[in-house]
Order: C-alpha cells, then structure tokens, then sequence
C-alpha cells in the first residue's frame, strides 16, 4: 500500500459539538497523521470554488451556506492508504445510512449537516488539498517502515 495524503474539513457542527478532538484522535489511531492543519472561517467564495463540482445540484446552496455557518478545521491527513482509509473512518454521506462507529453516524446530525468531508479520489486530494495549503505549511512526515 502507498502513502498518500488527503483533505480532511471538519465541519462548522464539529467544532459546534465540541467534537474536534474526538475526531482528529481517530484520524491518529488508525495512522492518519495531520500535517497540515488550519481553523478557517470559509468566505462565500472559498466555499463556492471548493464545492464547485455540484453547482449545477440542487442542495448546492445549502452547502455553501452550511459550510460558512462557523469556522471549519481544514486538515491534510498523510498515512497508508489515506484517501479511502479517511472516506471509511467517515461513513456514508447521509448519517442515517452510515455504519455504526464511523464518524458521521456518531457525530453528524443529517445529511447537511454531516460533521466531516474527505476527498474521494487521490487525484481530487491533490487539488483539494493544493486549494487550501501551499506546500510549505505541510510537514514532510516520514512514517516508520
Ligand atoms: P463531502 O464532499 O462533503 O465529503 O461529502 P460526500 O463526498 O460524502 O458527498 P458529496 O456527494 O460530495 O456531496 C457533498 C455534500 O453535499 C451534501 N449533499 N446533499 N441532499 C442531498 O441529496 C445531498 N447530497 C449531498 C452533503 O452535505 C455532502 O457532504
Ligand atoms: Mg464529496
């Protein structure tokens, strides 16, 4: 398996429920290291040009809303198979569908407000995580063989 990285946010409902910690000790306990990371109140535009794939869907505007409702924690996650191992320790989009123990069937509230969002390709990671972080303010992590 490769290292990779990816992007994590954390919501505006994660720091909202006191569950920022929480959250990043799962990242670390399953091998995800947070090389870079960053508290960020989202503009209208930084939450429009990230989430620009879905402009034309029709919950696109409640999105952006909800993403700039409150800060967001914006982080790049560095381990072994990083993209797909963070999609899993999040769950499924909508909570009510996501299996026991992921973050968003524990934490998140509906599908709007659903506490996490993760890249979910190696090739969006590296854009995403080229959108919020210049490579400078990413820690060159080398992990243990
Ligand atoms: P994210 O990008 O935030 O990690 O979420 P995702 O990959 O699991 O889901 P995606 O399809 O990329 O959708 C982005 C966000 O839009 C909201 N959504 N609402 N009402 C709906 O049918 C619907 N579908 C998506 C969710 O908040 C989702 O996280
Ligand atoms: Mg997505």
């Amino acid at each position: 398996m490769a290292i990779e990285r990816t992007l994590s946010i954390l919501k505006p409902d994660a720091l909202e429920k006191g569950a920022i910690g929480k959250i990043i000790s799962r990242f670390e306990q399953a091998g995800l290291i947070p090389i870079g990371v960053r508290l960020q109140h989202l503009s209208k535009s930084e939450a429009e040009g990230f989430y620009a794939v879905h402009k034309e869907r029709p919950f696109f505007k409640d999105l952006v809303s909800f993403m700039m409702s409150g800060p967001v924690v914006l982080m790049c996650l560095q381990g072994e198979n990083a993209v797909l191992k963070n999609r899993e320790l999040m769950g499924a989009t909508d909570p009510k569908k996501a299996d026991p123990g992921t973050i968003r069937a524990d934490f998140a509230k509906s599908i709007d407000a659903n506490t996490v969002h993760g890249s979910d390709s190696l090739e969006n990671a590296k854009n995403e995580i080229a959108y919020f972080f210049r490579s400078t303010e990413l820690f060159e992590y080398s992990h243990k063989k």
